[in-house]
């Protein structure tokens, strides 16, 4: 639609709604060529409010085409976070082999038994389609899995489990996972808990994922769990972190001690993976926002973006393995113009000013060659937005303090971010920056260590400052800033 991209701070290449609020990704599935994305979705406002499952739809994750609203809520209650699987083997008897089922599984949270005191408000539920996620019918079953009388009850990630040649069901249950199998969605046995003693617990635990991965170059499969927690995170209220373990099909165990997180920004949580993805690939988005100051951010007609979906891998780096996570490939389509520099020297202590030539609508990538680097994003209107990369206190300083509208809520940038890197490997370090009208999201070292913020400038940026804060000469081989192209 007209206007769609001028409005002040819209999204020009990562997913938003039309108009209204939306928070988690929820079903993200790969079916007959095409990406399904549906979303926490309240279409009469811009604030949260009792939840529908928007819907969208893509051939390359890049370019979304909107859909209907594919849930609504019913008696049962508010339509919460939760996944979709495509039944191939017609388990359920909702579809058929050759036109297998779409099945959703999501929780219905009942605001009429909450309000009345009650601990078992939220239970979970499932709707088939089967013409492709445009139409949807709730099984007269429902809910399929009661609730146990645990107040925090949701987010149901569903998956074909190979081990058991069942189905099985992640859960969050306040503070643990819990692991539920089925053989037709519809009747639920729970089979095991991960978790109570386990990563952090700074607040309730939320919408789970999990899946096996090879160790990138060698044979070993390891299982990763995401878990979203809110709040608790490194620098504040909602994050994503992971455990990597192993998953006999009915429970998950690690020896992993300390904390792990996706991201290490403030703004992206409730991130999960696609079911069915082609080639194996694993991939993952988030919500880039924040429950600490989600429902104040300064756009009008709608609130809420999605990350770009990123592909997650696992390395081995040194001794430890690590999930990185990266722009998927074809994010690499949608980059268009490139702006390169050729070599950049700069000497200790000084620094230079690279005029950007695509504003926040680009990809800007670099390797830099000395320890400590400060990059800073200024516009015209004095907004500025820096990262300062420390090798040798091995950290990263993120500040948004200045970077535009910053005062809608005090919780949005009441100090710097940082984030430690204590197992960067040495020799030069690739940055990548994606920088959009009202995100930055930053990549060191090929997704080792992440940083997705939003932010709110009052104009794009045109010039990035880099400034040498080493005693060595600072040298950039391959600054490149690219125009990415408008979905
Ligand atoms: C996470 C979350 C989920 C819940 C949904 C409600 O952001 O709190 O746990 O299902 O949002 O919109």
């Amino acid at each position: 639609p007209t206007g769609y991209f001028i409005e002040p701070y819209r999204a020009q290449y990562h997913f938003s709604p039309e108009e209204n609020w939306m928070n988690d990704p929820n079903g993200l599935v790969y079916k007959d060529s095409l990406y399904h994305l549906f979303y926490q979705y309240y279409p009469d406002s811009t604030v949260w409010g009792p939840m529908h499952w928007g819907h969208a739809v893509s051939e390359d994750m890049m370019k979304w085409k909107h859909k209907p609203v594919a849930l609504s809520p019913d008696k049962n209650g508010y339509v919460f976070s939760g996944s979709v699987v495509v039944d191939h083997k017609n388990t359920a008897g909702f579809g058929t082999t050759d036109n297998p089922a779409m099945v959703a599984v999501f929780t219905y949270h009942n605001m009429i038994r909450e309000n009345a005191g009650t601990n078992d408000y939220e239970t979970q539920g499932i709707a088939y389609s089967l013409d492709n996620g445009d139409s949807w019918t709730k099984y007269e079953g429902n809910p399929v899995v009661k609730n146990p009388g645990s107040k925090d009850f949701r987010d149901p990630k569903v998956f074909w489990n190979k081990i058991t040649e069942s189905w099985t069901m992640l859960l969050v249950a306040g503070d643990h996972v819990q692991i539920w199998n089925s053989l037709n969605l519809k009747e639920w046995e729970k089979g095991s808990e991960f978790g109570k003693n386990q990563g952090a617990h700074g607040g309730i635990w939320e919408c789970p994922d999990m899946f096996p991965m090879k160790i990138e170059g060698t044979d070993e499969v390891k299982w990763v769990l995401l878990v979203s927690v809110s709040p608790g995170a490194p620098n504040g209220g909602s994050g994503t972190q992971y455990f990597i373990g192993d998953f006999d099909g009915i429970t998950f165990t690690t020896d992993q001690v300390e904390h792990k997180w996706v991201d290490l920004g403030r703004d992206n949580y409730a991130g999960v993976t696609y079911n069915d993805a082609p080639n194996d690939e694993r991939v993952f988005m988030g919500w880039m926002s924040n429950w600490e100051y989600a429902q104040d951010t300064p756009t009008e007609a709608w609130r809420g973006t999605m990350t770009v979906p990123r592909k997650l891998t696992l390395r081995k780096v040194g001794n430890e393995v690590a999930l990185f996570n990266y722009p998927i490939r074809n994010f690499e389509k949608q980059v268009a113009l490139a702006y390169p520099e050729s070599i950049i020297e700069i000497l200790p202590t000084r620094k230079r000013i690279l005029p950007l030539k695509y504003g926040n609508q680009s990809k800007i990538q670099f390797t830099l060659s000395v320890p400590n680097t400060q990059m800073y994003f200024r516009n015209k209107n004095g907004d500025s937005l820096s990262v300062a990369i420390e090798r040798d206190k091995k950290r990263v300083i993120f500040d948004r303090r200045k970077s535009g509208k910053v005062d809608f809520n005090e919780n949005f940038s009441p100090g710097i971010q940082q984030m430690k890197i204590p197992n960067i490997p040495e020799g030069p370090i690739e940055v990548v920056m994606l920088l959009d009208h009202s995100s930055l999201e930053l990549f060191i070292n090929g997704g080792q260590y992440v940083m997705t913020n939003q932010i709110f400038p009052s104009e794009f940026f045109r010039a990035l400052t880099i400034v040498n804060n080493s005693k060595e000469k600072l040298k950039i081989e391959d600054f490149t800033e690219h125009k990415v192209e408008r979905v």
